[in-house]
């Protein structure tokens, strides 16, 4: 339950300033609203509402579910019977309504810098249209999946919301993803079309986008499932034709047919290309199909429940989850989340960093500020290219007020020290936020006192793919913050602490992090596996929707998590399931067994660390550890990469024949206090890899 008062003690608060514009502008006023929003979700998410455009109405219910399985389907709906379309909400809406034609939505800030484009909510009304134009004419009808693979461009936006615009449904696979992995995602949600681009920079590295996706549709055809069509976005500049990249340029079949005309010239330093492979029978080119395609196009009105993307996440048996979110209740929660959380004010200048390949960017880079007619940044470099003051310079120069970025990259800059950040005046800033990760108290202060010279409050904002927003928050002027803590519930959201037996935990506790009702945004099941959402997040203890974070709580009633408690770990904010990394790892020939723990990295917060047991006759040596390591790179892409591989001729098993991963992540971290270890079936195989421990990251 939530305090009728704040802590006075042992607390941060934002500027008074922040207070006069606020939409929630203190404590009790947070917990009024929230209690009617608990109390009275009709009237609280009617409201909300209020703000869109609804081709019909509603009947019945606001929210309809259940969430307990032994009295029948996991099912959530949310304003059944209304029908409405988000990119009319998102683009028209606000240009004719509400007449922010002329606003920016997007500030986009390349690689480089002095790579820069300008998109108005009217222009990119009429690319969304033009390209659901083109979409249309390639045969894609509502309810057709559709995967995009894609850089920071704006066309990315594009895409998406051309997809959402005729009611088909955009699966994005992160652009770091490798070609199996993109190829299992195609197969998985039976994708009729690819969307990508010729490629892209991060930092000094070219990813050559366009090989992998060709790659990728390569293994699709192989298994069984040809996709016949891929649009490919031109990005990098025209000189392509005349590049040689020499030995990382695959021999170009036959060039894009449009590759000779004038680029949009948004790449300005002249750099290497990649040459283009191009199959003129599978590749069609944007540019010459947006060319010839109407900038108007009436939207596919959309029943509430209609699915809306599907979004991959790491599932602890492996195999990747399509993570499945419907039409109305996006929507709203996202809008809300967005404008109470970052407290966003018509003249702010917004930025999140994220990529949109993950559900931040899908959330709080599109839906959400495009709901609002916010104006955005949406930048497709690193924080440290080309140096380490390359955020606050951004800050600087489109006046940013709220900033939203993850505590690895908060780590990151801080080994830097303040001088690259106070290059920068950074006036503007007025709210930061964090997500991905629990932030550590250190991070969160030197993000507080240097980045927000102490006028900024910090959002960390809890949340997941599959809560589709933000759960667990700070509200900037209403929530006094304490470092390292999400602090109380959105609205809408009942959070509980759980012992193992299942039963709810009162006051201080610590325990399971479970949901007791949905609120809009919630995931609506797992693509093409129902019973697999059930058994992943309703099973465990009927009646909750069960996060897998542990969560503790303290005297005053704040939220605390404390990382999650099944096989996942999170890299730099990247969900990752161990299993699936093992299986990366043991389909080398080389490998007989593997088990993957995660170590404490002080910039990534967790790193992999591997245990290899190898096949009988092999030696280990470097060629096979870089081997196994380009091995889960091609497998799963660049974030999965190990930073330890540790050759294990045994691994501690108990007699059953269970890994002991407790054992070997002591052992990942040179602790030798094991606790009890007498169902181990050989305690002599502990020694033996505490002998054999890597030091150094590989
Ligand atoms: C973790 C990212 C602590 C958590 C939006 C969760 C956090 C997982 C926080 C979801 C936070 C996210 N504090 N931990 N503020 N935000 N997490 O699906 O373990 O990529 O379950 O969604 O990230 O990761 P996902």
């Amino acid at each position: 339950m939530i305090p009728d008062k704040a802590p006075k003690e042992d607390v941060f608060h934002g500027s008074e300033d922040l207070k006069k514009e606020a939409h929630i502008t203190s404590f009790e006023n947070y917990k009024e609203l929230y209690m009617k929003s608990i109390e009275n979700p009709d009237e609280f998410w009617g409201d909300v509402a209020k703000d869109f455009f609804w081709k019909t109405k509603h009947t019945g219910q606001f929210l309809d579910y259940n969430f307990d399985v032994t009295k029948g389907e996991i099912f959530v709906k949310c304003m059944e019977g209304a029908s409405t379309n988000i990119s009319y909400n998102l683009l028209d809406r606000n240009v004719h309504e509400r007449k922010l034609g002329d606003k920016v939505a997007f500030y986009w800030e390349g690689n480089e810098p002095g790579d820069e484009l300008t998109v108005t909510y009217r222009e990119l009304l009429q690319r969304v249209c033009q390209f659901a134009n083109v979409l249309k004419s390639q045969g894609v009808k509502k309810g057709d999946r559709v995967s995009i693979y894609m850089p920071m461009v704006v066309e990315l936006v594009v895409a998406m919301l051309a997809c959402a615009r005729i009611g088909a449904v955009h699966s994005i696979v992160f652009a770091g993803f490798s070609a199996e992995s993109l190829c299992e995602r195609i197969m998985d949600s039976q994708c009729s079309l690819l969307i990508t681009a010729d490629g892209f920079y991060r930092g000094d590295k070219l990813i050559n986008l366009k090989l992998l996706a060709d790659e990728a549709l390569q293994k699709c055809r192989d298994k069984g499932f040809p996709i016949e069509k891929c649009i490919m976005l031109k990005h990098l500049s025209k000189e392509a034709e005349e590049t040689s990249l020499g030995s990382q340029s695959p021999p170009a079949k036959r060039s894009c047919p449009d590759l000779q005309e004038k680029q949009t010239g948004r790449v300005k330093k002249t750099r290497p290309v990649p040459q283009v492979p191009w199959n003129p029978e599978v590749d069609l080119c944007w540019h010459a199909l947006v060319r010839g395609a109407s900038d108007e196009c009436e939207p596919e009105w959309c029943g509430s429940e209609d699915p809306l993307f599907i979004l991959y996440t790491s599932g602890s048996t492996g195999k990747p989850k399509g993570v499945l979110h419907t039409v109305s209740g996006y929507m709203l929660y996202t809008a809300a989340t967005f404008k109470l959380v970052f407290d966003y004010q018509l003249d702010d200048v917004y930025w999140c960093t994220a990529d949109i390949g993950w559900i931040t960017g899908h959330s709080y880079i599109t839906y959400g500020p495009l709901a609002n007619g916010a104006t955005s940044v949406l930048f497709e470099g690193l924080p440290t290219y080309p140096d380490v003051s390359r955020m606050w310079e951004i800050v600087d120069k489109y006046h940013v007020t709220k900033f939203y970025t993850a505590p690895t990259a908060i780590r990151l800059l801080m080994k830097y020290g303040s001088e690259p950040v106070q290059k920068y005046k950074r006036e503007s800033l007025k709210v930061l936020g964090t997500v991905g990760e629990p932030i550590n108290p250190e991070a969160w202060q030197w993000y507080y006192n240097v980045v927000g010279e102490r006028r900024c409050p910090i959002v960390d904002t809890f949340w997941q793919t599959e809560t589709g927003g933000h759960v667990l928050t700070p509200l900037p002027a209403a929530t006094p913050m304490k470092p390292g803590s999400a602090t109380f519930p959105f609205f809408g959201v009942v959070p509980a602490i759980l012992n193992e037996s299942g039963e709810e935990l009162e006051g201080p506790s610590e325990g399971y992090l479970v949901f007791k009702q949905p609120w809009p945004g919630v995931m609506r099941t797992v693509y093409g596996n129902h019973q697999r959402f059930e058994t992943t997040y309703f099973k465990k203890f009927p009646g909750y929707y069960v996060t897998g974070d542990g969560c503790r709580r303290d005297k005053d009633g704040y939220y605390w998590i404390t990382g999650r408690i099944d096989d996942m770990l999170n890299v730099s904010g990247h969900l990752l399931s161990t299993a699936e990394v093992e299986s990366a790892l043991v389909e080398h020939e080389a490998v007989a067994e593997a088990a993957v723990v995660g170590r404490p990295h002080p910039v990534k917060g967790e790193s992999l660390y591997c245990f290899v047991t190898l096949a009988d006759g092999v030696t280990y040596n470097r060629t096979l550890e870089a081997e196994l390591k380009k091995q889960v790179r091609e497998k799963i892409g660049a974030i999965a990469t190990p930073d330890y591989i540790q050759n294990a001729p045994a691994l501690p098993k108990t007699r059953s024949g269970k890994i002991m991963r407790r054992v070997l992540r002591k052992i990942a971290c040179d602790e030798r206090d094991l606790g009890d270890i007498s169902t181990l079936a050989d305690s002599s195989v502990v020694e033996q890899l505490f002998q054999n421990r890597c030091c150094t990251a590989v």
